[in-house]
């Protein structure tokens, strides 16, 4: 039998097994996708991480987000295959910058990307994502001046969009931070016809040329739902796929072909396998961080 027909085969059954849940990231490699029970963004993981029944939470993504699950989830068993998957951005900032930050910036509240680690978001007032950061920052109806980090283009964006004044911490994504204006009206010129959709975590010269700016999630239900049928896609090529699948129909080009996340790429079939075998490597995030990293996560999550 194929290899990975048999490695799928024994997923499956591991799943029923041992109680397990696979959630993907939209960016992971197509086998992954298409063997979870969930794909989604940062936040449609972090929500269903927190409503699911499942013993075992198997992450496919990276470490920030299978630490979100571990915070929200004492009490089952969080997986995340390929332990080396990290996130370059989450790294940019350490707890000692965000205690620096609350001394220089005092009552000022912290808006933490979830792209960030447990120890760091323990230390802010709440957390955001792609997808809410607007809506967490106008949820300070009395604060005129927020902090954000670590993003700083997700902080210009979110600047932009409330009015507010939003200092913020100079840490970027490698992958989206990259792509210049330049390289998106390249693309543009190559196809007239077709709307330009990005990530807040592109520069603000390339939002500037977007007709759409969401989230991965929001990206593939804007897609699925417009009546364009061709698009240039300003985020992690890793989406094409998913993007793809639910609109056969439709023309899709990367902005540019670079744009890969290596770390998203590090999980493989044989590594979600090996992991649901051996219930190894566990993320667990010490009780008195998990603690107060929740307080700012749990703040997010009720801001509907
Ligand atoms: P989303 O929350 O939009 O899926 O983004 C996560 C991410 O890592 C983007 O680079
Ligand atoms: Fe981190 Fe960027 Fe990779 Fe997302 S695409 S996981 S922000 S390095």
């Amino acid at each position: 039998m194929n290899v990975s027909k048999d490695t799928i085969r024994r997923i499956q059954e591991l799943k029923q097994e041992k109680k397990a849940i696979i959630l993907a990231h939209n960016y992971q490699p197509p086998a992954i996708q298409d063997v979870a029970d969930l794909t989604g963004d940062s936040l449609e993981l972090s929500r269903h991480a927190s409503a699911t029944e499942a013993a075992v939470i198997v992450f496919c993504g990276v470490g920030f987000m299978a630490e979100t699950a571990a915070i929200l989830n004492p009490g089952k068993i969080v997986l995340l295959p390929n332990p080396r998957a990290g996130c370059p951005m989450a790294d940019m900032i350490t707890p000692g910058n965000v205690k620096d930050i609350r001394r220089q910036y005092p009552g000022v509240p912290i808006i933490t990307y979830v792209n960030s680690t447990a120890a760091v978001k323990a230390e802010s007032t709440v957390c955001c994502t792609s997808s809410n950061c607007i809506r967490v920052a106008q949820s300070f109806k009395d604060a005129d001046t927020l902090y954000m980090a670590p993003d700083q283009n997700l902080a210009m964006y979110t600047a932009r969009h409330t009015g507010k004044t939003i200092h913020y911490w100079e840490g970027y994504c490698p992958i989206h931070h990259k792509l210049t204006a330049e390289q998106v009206r390249k693309r543009k010129a190559e196809h007239p016809e077709a709307l330009f959709i990005a990530h807040p975590e592109c520069r603000p010269e390339v939002l500037e040329l977007a007709d759409l700016v969401h989230s991965t999630s929001g990206m593939l239900r804007f897609v699925s739902e417009s009546s364009e049928s061709s698009f240039i896609i300003g985020t992690e090529t890793g989406i094409l796929y998913p993007m793809q699948k639910r609109n056969p129909e439709k023309r899709l080009y990367p902005a540019s072909n670079t744009m890969v996340c290596p770390d998203m790429k590090k999980t493989s079939l044989e590594d979600v396998l090996r992991s649901m075998e051996t219930m190894e490597p566990r993320i667990t995030v010490p009780e008195d961080i998990r603690l107060r990293a929740l307080e700012a996560v749990e703040r997010m999550l009720a801001i509907r």
